[in-house]
């Protein structure tokens, strides 16, 4: 059964219809109109990934177990809140731009391009596992984005997704670093 999103008037709309819902605000930033409406859709999917990056880092943070517990249950924080940061980052340039940022869970899960972590495991090792595949994957998305963001010469954007990305390499360092030796 399609997933419903409830509104206010009592009336519900089908989740396939979330991506029609954008529109974009006038503004006086002079980057050029068709610029921004391309700049806010790609940010839009990445900020549906970051999102699920940041309830990924959550989960690792809430139910690591075993004996290095609480550097990984520390460290899983430490993620988190500079990824929470990430997610801020990148809605507030949509914003900036005209545009919607599109961060419900509804959104999210129809948009996340990271693959669904996995709810059973336990140890730090599975849970070190699994955050830096996460961490991995979004690093690329990251990078493809500034690739992007060049492309359609839009300079702040990129730098935004510099920092990020450059914030994501060392978080995947922090934690692969635990399966190195
Ligand atoms: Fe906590």
């Amino acid at each position: 059964m399609a997933r419903t999103t409830a509104r206010g008037n009592g009336r519900t709309i089908p989740a396939s219809r979330v991506r029609d819902v954008a529109r974009h605000f006038p503004t006086k930033n002079d980057l050029p109109e068709k610029t921004r409406d391309e700049v806010i859709i790609l940010l839009n999917q990445r900020l549906a990934d970051c999102i699920d990056l940041q309830t990924q880092c959550k989960q690792a943070h809430w139910n690591v177990k075993g004996p290095t517990f609480i550097a990984l249950h520390e460290l899983f924080d430490s993620v988190a809140a500079d990824v929470t940061n990430y997610v801020d980052l990148i809605a507030e340039r949509i914003v900036q731009l005209g545009g919607i940022a599109e961060g419900t869970i509804g959104v999210v899960e129809a948009r996340s391009s990271l693959v669904d972590y996995p709810i059973g495991i336990v140890t730090g090792a599975e849970h070190v596992a699994a955050l830096s595949d996460a961490l991995s994957e979004f690093g690329r998305l990251a990078r493809m984005g500034i690739e992007e963001m060049n492309s359609l010469e839009d300079a702040g954007t990129a730098d935004i997704l510099t920092e990020i990305s450059r914030g994501i390499d060392k978080w995947l360092w922090f934690v692969e670093a635990h399966q190195q030796a």
